[in-house]
């Protein structure tokens, strides 16, 4: 008999045509950080959805502490004291920090809900996490970062056996990124088995004990903390080797194409900037900088009070969305769930929504013109998908991201676009392909400009970067300057004195 916390044996699953797992085998010890990698689509949050019990395998087994158990339902998992932090974000918006913590395991005193003492351990547990959020704040008002420091406390106090990350830190900034691997060396010391799904090698190497990759819906293999590779991992994930990561061949010119001087919004304050035809522009910072603010406050969905705008050297009214757009100026948001993509709508739909008089011909859909626009971006983004009509809802985390993408790239006459965190959750194989098409874009003529808390991609693709840091500019570094180093001294508001 095994002593293993958890074994998988021989899990399968399939959705319609997709063969999402075959045969997979996996096991995880106590105290241990197994993570699980591999390409967008491969099966990862398949696998970890048995464990939580919202996906129900069609064969296989699963043995805790030596025991068959069945987990068919997220209240099995609980009673098995097995949490996950899921890759969307799963909080209820209208309720508070504190509801959402214990939502389903609410502190009771008599009948009614001890509202007092479950703030107080919402306290306790966020004081470990981010003692910044207070446990009544209403959810809906949080920032992408500190909802998903929600989950992860939510988690934590409840996962007595196990807990899964399913892509943690793909909205975290640096320092909460650096705090939630001090979670994980706790929960690691308390003997808890941890399952760490990440597209980012850094984090892998730094948390893995060991590391297992599925590939289209298989297990490839296991690699021990002392044979963790880069090139050996990505091998075994995309089935090839990446030697070139960072694709940045062209060349910005030098003429201006945008500028924007002295936005001043709710969280922005006197921005100033501009952009270069071709040019690709990074904006980093630590969460909360105001990047995010900044564009918002520019494209017309947050309140402005300041800011004047040229485009192409001449003065421009900026004040809605439509505005923007019409103008040649698009703004991809961040958080993909809530405001880029219907989710039960097809993929032929989210793509060729924003391009609509292109496929509709006297009041109805032109079939043949919305397949060929999808199929032009669909492949140039390697986009995996069964079919076109699929809802992008059943779609792996990194497909729906290039859907997005997709739709962005379709609308004739953009000039200027701004990515908000362009890759998150994409695994490296599509980064890649990613990276290639935002460096060809700039050659067809548009400019670019990437909000990212990655600072490998900021430094790796941009050609330029401001650092913004409470709401304003704090630097402009040129690409001889640019480093993790010099960014993260503007961030820190160590470089200016
Ligand atoms: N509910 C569903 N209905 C239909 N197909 C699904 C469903 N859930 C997942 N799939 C398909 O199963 C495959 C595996 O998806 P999964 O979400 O497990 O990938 P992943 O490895 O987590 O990818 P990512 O890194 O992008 O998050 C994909 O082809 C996906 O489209
Ligand atoms: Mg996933």
């Amino acid at each position: 008999m095994s002593n293993k916390l958890l074994e998988l044996k021989n899990i399968s699953k399939t959705f319609g045509q997709t063969k999402a797992l075959s045969n997979v085998t996996f096991d995880l010890e106590r105290g241990e950080v197994h993570c699980l990698v591999g390409e967008n689509g491969a099966g990862k949050s398949t696998l970890i959805k048995t464990l939580a019990g919202l996906v129900k395998a069609d064969g296989g087994t699963i043995t805790m502490e030596g025991k068959n158990v069945v987990i068919a339902s997220p209240n099995d998992a609980q009673a098995l004291g097995i949490s996950v932090v899921h890759q969307e974000l799963n909080l209820c918006n209208t309720l508070t920090v504190a509801e959402n913590i214990f939502l389903g395991s609410e502190s009771v005193k008599g009948v009614f809900l001890d509202k007092k003492a479950q703030n107080e351990r919402a306290k306790d547990i966020l004081a470990d996490i981010d003692p910044t959020i207070s446990p009544s704040t209403i959810v809906e008002t949080l920032s992408t970062g500190k909802k998903q420091i929600i989950e992860i406390a939510r988690a934590v106090s409840s996962g007595k056996n196990v807990i899964i990350f399913d892509e943690p830190t793909s909205s975290l900034s640096e320092s909460e990124t650096e705090k939630l691997y001090e979670i994980v060396e706790t929960l690691k010391k308390k003997n808890i088995g941890i399952i760490y799904i990440s597209h980012r090698l850094d984090e892998i190497y730094r948390l893995g004990d060991r590391v297992t990759v599925l590939r289209d819906g298989t297990a490839v293999g296991t690699l021990e903390k002392g044979d963790l590779d880069r090139d050996k991992i990505v091998a075994m994930m995309v089935g090839r080797s990446l030697v070139n990561y960072y694709i940045r061949d062209n060349k910005p010119g030098e003429e201006i194409v945008f500028e924007a001087s002295n936005v001043t919004g709710a969280l922005p304050r006197n921005a100033s900037f501009y952009l270069k035809k071709g040019e690709i522009l990074g904006f980093s910072g630590l969460v909360g900088a105001g990047r995010t603010e900044l564009f918002k406050a520019i494209f017309g969905t947050d309140e402005r009070v300041a800011g004047t705008f040229k485009l192409d050297g001449k003065e421009i009214e900026l004040k809605t969305p439509a505005q923007c757009v019409k103008a040649g100026i698009t703004y991809v948001p961040e958080d993909r769930k809530v405001e880029g993509l219907f989710l039960d709508d097809t993929i032929l739909f989210n793509t060729t929504i924003g391009v609509l008089n292109q496929v509709i011909n006297k009041f109805h859909v032109d079939r043949r013109k919305e397949n060929e626009i999808t199929e032009k971006y669909a492949k140039k983004m390697k986009l995996k998908a069964s079919s076109y009509d699929q809802n992008v809802r059943a779609l792996s985390g990194g497909n729906q991201q290039k859907v997005l993408l997709g739709r962005w790239l379709s609308v004739p006459g953009t000039k200027v676009l701004i990515l908000d965190e362009p890759t998150r959750g994409v695994d490296v194989g599509a980064k890649a392909d990613i990276y290639k098409v935002l460096d060809d874009l700039t050659a067809q003529g548009y400019s670019i400009i990437i909000i990212s808390s990655e600072l490998q991609e900021i430094v790796g693709m941009c050609d330029r970067v401001y650092v913004m840091r409470d709401g304003r500019i704090e630097g402009c570094l040129d690409k001889n300057e640019v480093s993790q180093v010099s960014i993260m001294k503007y961030a820190l508001g160590e470089a200016n004195g």
